[in-house]
This record gives C-alpha cells, sequence and structure tokens, in this order.
C-alpha cells in the first residue's frame, strides 16, 4: 500500500472492482510535490468515503507555452514515501502516463475536446493565465469518468479552481460531490505550495507580504473597514513594499467570484503575486455579520 496504478484501463477496472464491493471512493487530484496541504484533503476524503485514491500528474494542457510546465518541480518516489509516513490512508495513487494516449497524432494524440466554464474561467487567475481552467476542467472531467469517484476534494488555497470543478459538476451532471477543503499555511503564514520550493530565501521572506497583508485586510474589515477599494490598495502597496509583483488583489463574493464593493458577509480576498521567478496564489475569507 498504496498501490501504484499508471494507465487509465488499470484504474478504471480497480474502481469498478471496488464498486461492486460497494465500496465509495474519494479522489484527490494533485500535481505531486506533496506537502501537508495535499495531506490534509486525504484526511477530509477519508472522512467521506471507505477508499481513497490519489492522481498524481502534471497536466501539461493546463500550463501556457511560456509558464512553468518545464520547472514544475517532482518527485514521485518522495512522494510515495510520504503518503508511506501519512499512514495506511491512501489506497492508490493513480499516475498515469496514458491520459492522452489515444492512438493519434501528436503529444496529445488528436485531443481536441475541452470543458469551459464559462463565466468562473473568467478574471483573476483567467486573465493572467487564460488557457489555465481549460486544461484544469478538462483533466478533471477526465479523470472523474476514469476514477468514477463518489467525492472529490479539492484545497481552497485554489479558490476559483475550486469553484470552476463545482460548476462544472453541477453543469455537466457529474455523480461526484465536490468538497472544498481549508487552505493549509506554514507556521509564518505562508500558504504551502510545491511551488514554494523555488523560491530563494530572500523572495521566500519577501513572500510573507501576501498572507501578512491578508491577515491584515481581513482584521481591518472586522473593525469596520468595508470598502474594498481601500483594502485592495493596502494589500497591493504591502506586497510591493516587499518587493513581490501584484498579479491581481480582488475582492470577490465566495460563491460568483463576482467583485464587491463593500465587504459584506461571504466574500473572499485573493492576490496573486510574482516574487522571483515564482507566482504565488493566496486567500482569505471574510465574513462579517
Ligand atoms: P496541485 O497544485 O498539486 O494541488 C492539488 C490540490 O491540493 C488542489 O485541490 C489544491 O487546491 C490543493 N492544495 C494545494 N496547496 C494547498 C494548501 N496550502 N492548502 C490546501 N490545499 C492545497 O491544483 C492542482 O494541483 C491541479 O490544478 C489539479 C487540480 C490536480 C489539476 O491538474
Amino acid at each position: 500500500k498504496p498501490l501504484i496504478i499508471k494507465t487509465k484501463q488499470e484504474m478504471r477496472k480497480w474502481s469498478r472492482q471496488m464498486k461492486q464491493q460497494n465500496k465509495t471512493i474519494g479522489l484527490v487530484p494533485t500535481m505531486g510535490y506533496l506537502h501537508q496541504g495535499h495531506l490534509s484533503l486525504i484526511s477530509e476524503s477519508q472522512k467521506h468515503t471507505h477508499l481513497t485514491v490519489v492522481s498524481i500528474y502534471i497536466n501539461p494542457s493546463q500550463f501556457a507555452a511560456n509558464e512553468d510546465l518545464g520547472t514544475y518541480p517532482s518527485d514521485f518516489e518522495g512522494d510515495i514515501e510520504k503518503l508511506r509516513e501519512f499512514g495506511n490512508g491512501v489506497d492508490v495513487v493513480f499516475n498515469p502516463y496514458n491520459l492522452y494516449d489515444y492512438g493519434g497524432e501528436g503529444v496529445e494524440g488528436g485531443h481536441e475536446t475541452w470543458v469551459r466554464v464559462e463565466g468562473l474561467e473568467k478574471g483573476m487567475c483567467g486573465t493572467s493565465r487564460p488557457v489555465f481552467f481549460r486544461g484544469v476542467a478538462t483533466v478533471v472531467a477526465k479523470l472523474f469518468n476514469i476514477v468514477e469517484p463518489d467525492v472529490a476534494v479539492f484545497g481552497k488555497k485554489d479558490y476559483q479552481q475550486w469553484r470552476v470543478i463545482e460548476r462544472m459538476v453541477r453543469d455537466l451532471d457529474f455523480g461526484v460531490e465536490v468538497i472544498g477543503s481549508e487552505l493549509v499555511r506554514e507556521e509564518d503564514g505562508l500558504a504551502m505550495s510545491s511551488r514554494n520550493v523555488r523560491l530563494s530565501p530572500q523572495d521566500r521572506e519577501q513572500a510573507l507580504s501576501i498572507s501578512r497583508s491578508l491577515f491584515e485586510a481581513k482584521s481591518a474589515a472586522e473593525k469596520g473597514k468595508l470598502v474594498c477599494s481601500d483594502l485592495r490598495r493596502s494589500v497591493i502597496e504591502k506586497i510591493e513594499a516587499a518587493g513581490g509583483k501584484v498579479d491581481y488583489v480582488e475582492i470577490v463574493d465566495q460563491k460568483c467570484l463576482e467583485a464587491v464593493e463593500e465587504i459584506k458577509n461571504g466574500v473572499v480576498v485573493c492576490v496573486a503575486a510574482w516574487f522571483g521567478k515564482v507566482r504565488l496564489i493566496d486567500n482569505i475569507e471574510i465574513d462579517v455579520s
């Protein structure tokens, strides 16, 4: 344990067998280089189902040509080791090599079907990464069709991604329950991310300005500072003062992700910013009554 499955055919076979034994299956999709954030999703999944599948697959179609597919960190053996240390919980690691192998032309075997969640994929990460959510939604749809999970867990770290997947599942009637799991931080506040290893020590220190400015915005809002343009400006200023390059700071409704002008119940402040060659994202939910 865990059983390592490398092809989509075997994966589907395993899931079908388990379903015949009336077992329920939870899926945690990842791109590997696992950290505590990923492990917390596994714990969440285990609360809901008999069996847990973790997929590890660096999905090329969600990276644009100018993005960091080539330098995205990976360590499959290390990941398996972490999962073993984590205990008995993970039943299968699905690490497919033939996801796009249909025997057709080109690297993606002639793949030409894409899932687009047209509203929610716009704005925030969708603005600077125009093909990102199309790639994510499509690969997650493929994983759902192959693994046929009862439950799938996504981190609120990638807030917009979670909402995009939820909407895809609703709109296309996937028989999967999508669960959003809490964002996990390092002790000093930095949101855990596989990409954090690519930060230089100096960038790592400066990147703390993201979480700090988010915590400050939340406490300011809770003290009655409700004007979003002011809150946004102060987050941007703090990140820039630390040496980061802000991609966006948005304060949006937690469900529809539309910008709000004044803090109300159920908003989330979302940030993307560059430190060195690394683009980091983070967010904080705010509920005021
Ligand atoms: P990846 O970045 O590996 O993240 C896998 C899952 O872990 C996502 O649901 C993400 O939100 C969650 N996660 C990452 N860091 C987290 C943190 N600090 N706290 C809580 N959850 C965290 O997201 C992807 O991969 C891919 O886009 C994928 C969904 C696998 C499709 O390719």
